[in-house]
C-alpha cells in the first residue's frame, strides 16, 4: 500500500512511541506457543476406544468433560464465570454448601472496559486465571464479548462495549492474563448473541458485512492476537443454523479462515442436532436439554454420546470428525492446568483485592459534575446517603456469572470508611425494590401481563415505600451534602430463575425507565438539597431526562466488583480522579438505539439486525442525533488539551502522533482515541469508526506524545458482495480527542494501491 500524505495544516514534531505491551504480556508468547506433544497426542488418539473418545466430547458432570483413566487423561475441569470463579457446584447442579469457594469478586465486564487500559484487562485475566488455578479448575467460562447492540440485553453488564475494536482490545489482555496463568479462556457467546429472550431459539437475520465488521472482531481478536484455548457456542441462531454447529461460523470462519486449533464448547443445553455437531465444529457438549432431568442427566444420553455413537458405527459419519475433536481437547489440556505444568495458584489475596479497587477506580465513569464533586470531607458535618443500592450486595446476583466474594464493600460502607469519625453518615433507603410483573418481558419478549395478585403487591410495596420517600426526604433536608445510590438490581431476591431476574442473565428488559419511584425520589432531593450526587448501578444506563437536568452531578458505578463501594467514595471525595470512558451510548431511551429504530429487539422467533452495520455510535454519529452521553465520554477532576496531530506513512501503516497535555491542576488519566472515516467509498460507511486509542497518566502541566500504528485493516470494510476485506482507495480523514463527540486533532491520507 503506498500512502500519499497530506500533512494536516498542524504542527510536526518528534515523538517518543510507547509500547502498551507489558514484559508479561511479551512473556505471554511462550507460554501459548508452548509445543504441544503432537506426536503424543496422536498416540493417544491411536489407544483410544470409540467409547472413549465419546465419552471426552460431552460433560460427565454438570461442569466437567470426560477424561480417560487407562491412559491417564484427566476430566476437564470448567467453571464460570467472567468477573470471578463461580461458587462450587461439584458434579451436581447446586451450591456446595460448606465448599471453601470464596473468591475475587472483579468489576463487571463493562466496568472493566469503561478503564481502556489494556494493562488493567491483563492484570484482571491474571487474577482470574490464578483463582481458578488455585480452585482446581482447566477453563474459565469467560470473556463474555457479544456486541453491546441494544441498553435493554439483560447480560450487557458481561460484555465490553458497543464497539469491536474497544472489545477486541481489551478481551485480548484478559485473555492473555488468564492462559499465561495456564487456564483455558472459553470466549463467549459465539456469535451474535445479542439478546435473553428466548435465547434458546431466536435466530438472528444478519448480513455477513455486519457480522464480519461488527460481531465477528471480538472473537477474531480472541483466536489470533489472545490465543484463545476455546470458544463458546451460543444458543441462538444465526441465518437459519444453530450458532454451537454452525457451518459458516465454524467451519468456514472460525476454525478455516481464522486458524483457531482449540475447542468449541456448547453453552449448556446449546447442542440441538447430533449430526450437525459431529460435522460443524462442535468439540464438547456440555448441558442438554435432552434429558429428562436437568440435575440428574443420564450423560450417555446427549446428543454427542451414544447418538452421536450410532452415527459413526452406521459409517454414516466419518470417525474423523470424532478424532479431531479429541486432538483439539488434548491440545488443550497440555497447554493449560489439566495436563501442563504451571506454578501453584493463589486465591482471595491482598494483591487480587487491590486489582479489583484498581478496575473500579478506572473503570466508573464521571457522566456530570458541575463542580460539586469531588466532595472536601472537611466541609461537611453530615453527609446522608441515600438508595437501596448503597447497601445491596451484588456478587452473587447476575446469573452463572454470579461470585461468592471474600467479602463486598458497599458504597455506605466504602463512604463511612473514607470519612471516619470525621463526618457523620446517615442513611435512609428511599426505596424497596419489589417484583412488577410489568416491569418485565414474558418468554416471547412481549411486556408480560400482571396477574391481580400481583397487581396488589405492588400497591402495597408502593405504599410502603411512600415512607421511605418521606424519611429519605427527611434526611436530605438536614445533610450537608446527599449522595443517592441507585439503579438497577440486577436479580430479585426470592424469584425464580429468570423469573425475577432484572438486569441480568435470562431475561432481557423492558425499557429504561428507573424502577421502584427512584426517578421522582431524586427529583425531590434535589428539590429540598442542591448539594446532591446521583450514583447509579447497573449494566447499562437509564432514562435520564426526568432527573438529570436538575442534577449537579452523576457518577456511573457499574457492577464494580468487591471494592467498588471504596472506589466510588474515593471518586466522589477526591482521593481518586476518574478517568473512565463509556464503552457504549448512553441515549435517553432504547427507542433511540439503532436496534429499536431501524433494527428489531428482541425478537421472537426471528431477530433482524437490519441496523447492519450501524450499532451504537455508528449510527448516532453517522445519522447525527443527539444522544445523553457519547461513546468514549467520561470526565475527569482536571483538563486535557490535544494537540501538534502528526500523520506519518511507514512500512503499510499509518503512525498517527499527537500531545497530550494535561492543563488542570492535578493529576489525571486521558484517553486519547482515534477514529477513522473514508471520505467517499463504493459503499456506505460509518462517518467514523474507532481504530485506536492509548490512556496516558499525566501530572499538572506534564504533556506526553502519543503514537498509534493504523496498519490495512483500520482502513478497510468488509464487502457486502465480494464477502472479503476490502481496502479501497481513497482519502481519509483521521481524527484524535478524548471522546466519539470531542475529536479536535484532524487530519487526512490518502490511501491508493
Ligand atoms: C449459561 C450461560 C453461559 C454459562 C453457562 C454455564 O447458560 O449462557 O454463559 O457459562 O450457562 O453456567
Amino acid at each position: 500500500m503506498k500512502t500519499k500524505l497530506i500533512i494536516s495544516a498542524i504542527m510536526l514534531s518528534g515523538f517518543l512511541a510507547m509500547s502498551c505491551q507489558t514484559g508479561k504480556q511479551k512473556d505471554h508468547e511462550k507460554i501459548t506457543k508452548t509445543s504441544v506433544p503432537v506426536k503424543k497426542i496422536d498416540s493417544l488418539l491411536s489407544l483410544m476406544t470409540l467409547d472413549e473418545k465419546l465419552g471426552m466430547i460431552h460433560a460427565n458432570s454438570s461442569f466437567t468433560s470426560g477424561g480417560m483413566a487407562r491412559l491417564g487423561i484427566p476430566e476437564l475441569v470448567m467453571s464460570d464465570g467472567p468477573h470471578g470463579v463461580r461458587h462450587e457446584h461439584g458434579r451436581g447442579w447446586f451450591a456446595l454448601e460448606d465448599a471453601d469457594d470464596k473468591a475475587t469478586y472483579l468489576p463487571v465486564g463493562i466496568c472493566l472496559a469503561s478503564t481502556w487500559n489494556r494493562e488493567l484487562g491483563y492484570k484482571y485475566g491474571e487474577v482470574l486465571g490464578n483463582e481458578a488455578k488455585e480452585r482446581g479448575k482447566n477453563v474459565i467460562l469467560g470473556p463474555g464479548v457479544n456486541i453491546i447492540r441494544s441498553p435493554l440485553n439483560g447480560r450487557n453488564f458481561e460484555y465490553l462495549s458497543e464497539d469491536p475494536y474497544l472489545t477486541a482490545e481489551m478481551a485480548v489482555g484478559y485473555i492473555k492474563g488468564v492462559q499465561d496463568q495456564g487456564i483455558a479462556t472459553c470466549v463467549k457467546h459465539y456469535a451474535a448473541n445479542n439478546q435473553e429472550t428466548d435465547r434458546h431459539n431466536i435466530d438472528v437475520i444478519v448480513s455477513k458485512r455486519a457480522l464480519n465488521e461488527i460481531y465477528f472482531p471480538g472473537f477474531k481478536a480472541a483466536v489470533q492476537q489472545g490465543g484463545a484455548w476455546s470458544i463458546m457456542g451460543a444458543y441462538n441462531k444465526v441465518n437459519g443454523q444453530y450458532t454451537t454447529h454452525h457451518k459458516y461460523l465454524n467451519n468456514e470462519i472460525l476454525k478455516g479462515e481464522w486458524g483457531f486449533d482449540g475447542v468449541v464448547i456448547s453453552d449448556w443445553g446449546s447442542v440441538n442436532d447430533t449430526r450437525e455437531a459431529l460435522i460443524y465444529g462442535t468439540d464438547i457438549e456440555m448441558g442438554t436439554e435432552l434429558v429428562k432431568s436437568f440435575h440428574n442427566p443420564d450423560y450417555d444420553d446427549f446428543y454427542l454420546a451414544r447418538h452421536a455413537k450410532k452415527m459413526i458405527e452406521s459409517g454414516e459419519i466419518e470417525e474423523e470428525y470424532v478424532d479431531d475433536k479429541v486432538r483439539r481437547i488434548l491440545k488443550l489440556m497440555y497447554r493449560s492446568t489439566a495436563l501442563g505444568r504451571h506454578e501453584p495458584g493463589k486465591r482471595n489475596v491482598p494483591e487480587h483485592q487491590q486489582l479489583a479497587l484498581k478496575v473500579a477506580q478506572e473503570g466508573i465513569v464521571l457522566l456530570k459534575n458541575d463542580g460539586l464533586l469531588p466532595l472536601d470531607k472537611n466541609k461537611l458535618r453530615t453527609v446522608a446517603v441515600i438508595g437501596h443500592n448503597a447497601t445491596r450486595l451484588f456478587a452473587e446476583r447476575g446469573g452463572s456469572s454470579q461470585v461468592k466474594p471474600l467479602y463486598e464493600i458497599t458504597p455506605l460502607e466504602g463512604i463511612k470508611n473514607l470519612l471516619g469519625d470525621d463526618v457523620e453518615v446517615l442513611y435512609a433507603e428511599g426505596y424497596e425494590p419489589y417484583y412488577d410483573e410489568s416491569l418485565f418481558r414474558d418468554a416471547s419478549g412481549e411486556a408480560a401481563s400482571q396477574s391481580r395478585a400481583n397487581k396488589k403487591n405492588v400497591e402495597v410495596a408502593k405504599k410502603a415505600n411512600q415512607g421511605l420517600i418521606r424519611d429519605a426526604i427527611a434526611l436530605a433536608q438536614k445533610a450537608d451534602a446527599v449522595i443517592f445510590v441507585g439503579g438497577w438490581i440486577h436479580g430479585h431476591e426470592g424469584m425464580p430463575w429468570g423469573k425475577g431476574t432484572y438486569d441480568a442473565e435470562a431475561r432481557d428488559k423492558l425499557n429504561m425507565k428507573l424502577p421502584f419511584g427512584q426517578e421522582d425520589l431524586i427529583s425531590e432531593i434535589n428539590l429540598v438539597n442542591r448539594n446532591t450526587v446521583v450514583v447509579l448501578k447497573g449494566g447499562s444506563n437509564v432514562e435520564m431526562n426526568n432527573w438529570l437536568p436538575e442534577t449537579r452531578a452523576y457518577l456511573h458505578a457499574w457492577y464494580a466488583g468487591m471494592e467498588g463501594g471504596t472506589a466510588i467514595a474515593q471518586i466522589l471525595f477526591g482521593e481518586i480522579n476518574p478517568s473512565g470512558k463509556l464503552p457504549m451510548t448512553f441515549a435517553n431511551s432504547h427507542l433511540d438505539y439503532p436496534s429499536h429504530s431501524i433494527g428489531e429487539f428482541p425478537g421472537n422467533k426471528t431477530v433482524q439486525y437490519t441496523e447492519d452495520i450501524y450499532v451504537g455510535y455508528r449510527y448516532f454519529d453517522t445519522q447525527g442525533k443527539e444522544v445523553t452521553f457519547p461513546f468514549g465520554f467520561g470526565l475527569s477532576y482536571t483538563s486535557f488539551e490535544f494537540s501538534d496531530l502528526k500523520l506519518t506513512q511507514m512500512d503499510n501503516k499509518v503512525l498517527v502522533e499527537c500531545t497530550v497535555t494535561n492543563t488542570g491542576s492535578r493529576s489525571g488519566a486521558e484517553v486519547a482515541q482515534i477514529y477513522v472515516h473514508q471520505m467517499e467509498a463504493s459503499v456506505d460507511r460509518p462517518v467514523k469508526e474507532l481504530k485506536g486509542f492509548e490512556k496516558v497518566m499525566l501530572e499538572p502541566g506534564e504533556s506526553t506524545n502519543i503514537t498509534i500504528e493504523l496498519d490495512k485493516s483500520a482502513f478497510s470494510f468488509y464487502h457486502p458482495e465480494k464477502l472479503e476485506w476490502t481496502l479501497e482507495p481513497g482519502v481519509f480523514e483521521i481524527r484524535a480527542g478524548s471522546a466519539s463527540n470531542h475529536l479536535p486533532l484532524k487530519g487526512i491520507v490518502e490511501i491508493d494501491y
